[in-house]
């Protein structure tokens, strides 16, 4: 029997940058998903998930079905295609991260089964393989073509640190979040629904602006070569470079302990993705508004947008104040239902129990 805890992540700065190939800055967070199984005798894994309150079962088969299983099929899927082989479970899934909430809970289902069949299976894979695996089941099982923000994040989330990565070399470094603040959750109640045709809308300009310049990564893009481009792949790639650049610049801000020069930086990116990148609606901006006039250092959304998250960067132990006024006021002019959180940089998916 093996007991696993996946995180949760939330992007603190580099949004629509990593299937661009630029820097991300993610934290993995507290709440998270628990996956308790062990190996089944009959061929097949059959899993029961507890917030969608339904056993579904699977053989080798491997095809998508259009429910959440499909997570796990995925991963399956993506170890097959490496000449490996996964070890048919019986298990359960429960946990505290709310599910459709811009927390990514279906990475954090995938790097769950990723490091249980790791361990069980005897994988030999370190994290950025894990991590691989999921963003593999997305791309080519799901057919979502993201980039590997969620999954790098959640397997190497680490308390109190921000992930900042080049998601091209997929180096990393740990940046300290200073212990004086935390950031408030807030979701929208819009579950993402046209998020998937907008979203491969925006992954397939902009690989499209960074081919015409004989490029694979947007951190070798310049300003001024934008002028060789249609309008739209200039308005699109014109963002991305400004958040590479701002990526960079936060990291620094939280290095130096310049909290509130990091908190300008979020606000500026969210009205540049509002503005450039057009992936906010005014539900989201509403919230970025709210925060910034209430005491937010800054607060932008994360996340693909279109409905989703937003977050702030606030004074520790203001963020529950604050997610509570901005809910208070977001019923009024809003005919969604908001939740938030309060969430903290904490460790990535790991192995908590093995019993034999
Ligand atoms: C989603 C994708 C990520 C990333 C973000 C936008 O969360 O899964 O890969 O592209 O959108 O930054």
């Amino acid at each position: 029997m093996i007991t696993v805890r996946s995180p949760g992540r939330v992007n603190v700065i580099g949004e629509h940058t990593d299937y661009a190939l630029g820097y991300v800055m993610p934290i993995a967070i507290q709440l998270g998903t628990t996956f308790t199984a062990e190996p089944s005798l009959d061929g097949k894994t059959c899993i029961f998930s507890e917030v969608m309150n339904e056993e579904l079962c699977f053989g080798d088969e491997l095809v998508k079905e259009g429910k959440w299983i499909d997570y796990v099929k995925g991963v399956y899927r993506a170890i097959r295609l490496r000449g490996l082989r996964y070890i048919h479970l019986t298990g359960r899934l429960s946990g505290d991260l709310p599910i459709n909430s811009g927390l990514s809970s279906s990475a954090s289902l995938e790097m769950a089964i990723a490091v249980a069949q790791n361990e069980v299976a005897r994988l030999g894979l370190d994290r950025l393989g894990m991590a691989k695996l999921g963003m593999d089941a997305e791309n080519n099982f799901l057919g979502i073509p993201s980039g590997i923000l969620d999954q790098f994040a959640i397997v190497m989330g680490r308390e109190g640190k921000a992930v900042f990565t080049d998601t091209e070399t997929l180096s990393y470094e740990y940046v300290p979040v200073p212990g004086d603040v935390e950031f408030l959750v807030f979701h929208t109640g819009i579950r993402r629904a046209v998020a998937g045709t907008e979203y491969s809308e925006r992954v397939s300009v902009v690989r499209s602006a960074l081919k015409a310049l004989g490029i694979s990564s947007s951190k070798y893009a310049r300003e001024d070569q934008l002028s060789k481009l249609t309008e739209l792949q200039r308005k699109r790639l014109g963002y991305v470079i400004r958040e590479n650049s701002r990526v960079v610049a936060v990291r620094d801000a939280l290095k130096a302990g310049e909290v509130s020069a990091a908190g300008r930086l979020l606000t500026e990116a969210h009205w540049d993705l509002a503005k450039n990148y057009e992936v906010s609606v005014p539900e989201l901006d509403f919230f970025v508004e709210f925060a910034t006039s209430h005491g937010a250092y800054g607060a932008r959304l994360t996340g693909a947008g279109f409905g989703g998250a937003a977050i702030a960067l606030v004074d520790k132990g203001k963020g529950e104040q604050l997610g509570r006024a901005a809910e208070q006021e977001y019923v009024k002019r809003f005919p969604h239902r908001p939740q938030h959180w309060v969430v903290v940089p904490s460790e990535g998916a790991r192995v908590v129990s093995v019993q034999h």
